[in-house]
């Protein structure tokens, strides 16, 4: 799959539309997750594709979109990373509220056509700060910067097995981590400042709510990495 085919997948399979509770970021969205996993499966050959999360915009993200929206000061003018971008919502939020230089990361592909599709349709900051990182960040150490934005990345035990401790050093070494997310069971909680909840609606009927309390916390200092 090339670049310019998983932009053209993207294309063909959403629309472009307001978020809605946060209009000002428009993102490519689907409206039902299965037909689109199928396309994505028959489009890869891979039969254990991973879901096109790249086409929703999900309660943790749009929970840390509002919180950036109500606090710029938290990002603006900083550099900024966003981890499990998916659709790059957080990344869009973060240079909406003044973030002088985001990274998206994801390891899907079609996210990664997704999240350059949206800076782009996000007007000319957008596509101008927004780097898309396609990599899976927790090889290495954290990037220098000075925020990284979690957006409801922890939906998997072992994806949150490696994601907090690599959080963990990122804090270790004062960088803001900023966390947001829908009251998951693997969310590290004992490790956490709730810093503001909103009553989000997710645009995935996977969900199986359609409003849902997105919470947004910040990781603590002080906790030492193994
Ligand atoms: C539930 S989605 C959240 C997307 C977006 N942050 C939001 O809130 O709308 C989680 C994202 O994490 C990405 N992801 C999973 N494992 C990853 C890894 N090891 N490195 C980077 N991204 C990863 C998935 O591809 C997916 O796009």
């Amino acid at each position: 799959m090339t670049a310019d085919s998983a932009r053209a997948f993207v294309l063909r399979h959403t629309s472009l539309r307001p978020v809605t509770g946060l209009e000002e970021v428009r993102l490519h969205l689907a409206d039902e997750v299965l037909p689109l996993w199928h396309a994505v499966q028959t489009a890869t050959g891979d039969p254990d594709a991973a879901i096109p999360f790249w086409a929703f915009a999900w309660s943790g993200g749009l929970a840390i979109g509002r919180y950036l929206r109500d606090h710029p000061e938290v990002v603006a003018a900083r550099r900024v990373f966003d981890l499990g971008s998916g659709s790059g919502l957080c990344a869009i939020a973060a240079v909406q509220a003044g973030a002088s230089a985001v990274i998206a990361a994801d390891v899907d592909p079609f996210a990664a056509a997704a999240i350059e599709l949206n800076a782009r349709a996000n007007g000319r900051a957008g596509a101008r700060r927004i780097t898309v990182w396609q990599r899976d960040p927790m090889l290495d150490d954290p990037p220098d910067v000075d925020v990284i934005l979690a957006g409801d990345c922890l939906y998997e035990a072992t994806l949150a097995e490696r994601i907090v401790p690599w959080l963990d050093v990122a804090r270790a070494r004062g960088i803001d981590v900023i966390v947001g997310d829908p009251g998951r069971r693997y969310l590290p909680t004992s490790e956490l400042v709730e810093l503001a909840s909103y009553l989000v609606r997710t645009t995935t009927e996977l969900e199986n709510l359609d409003h849902k309390t997105g919470r947004v916390f910040a990781l603590r200092s002080g906790r030492r990495p193994a």
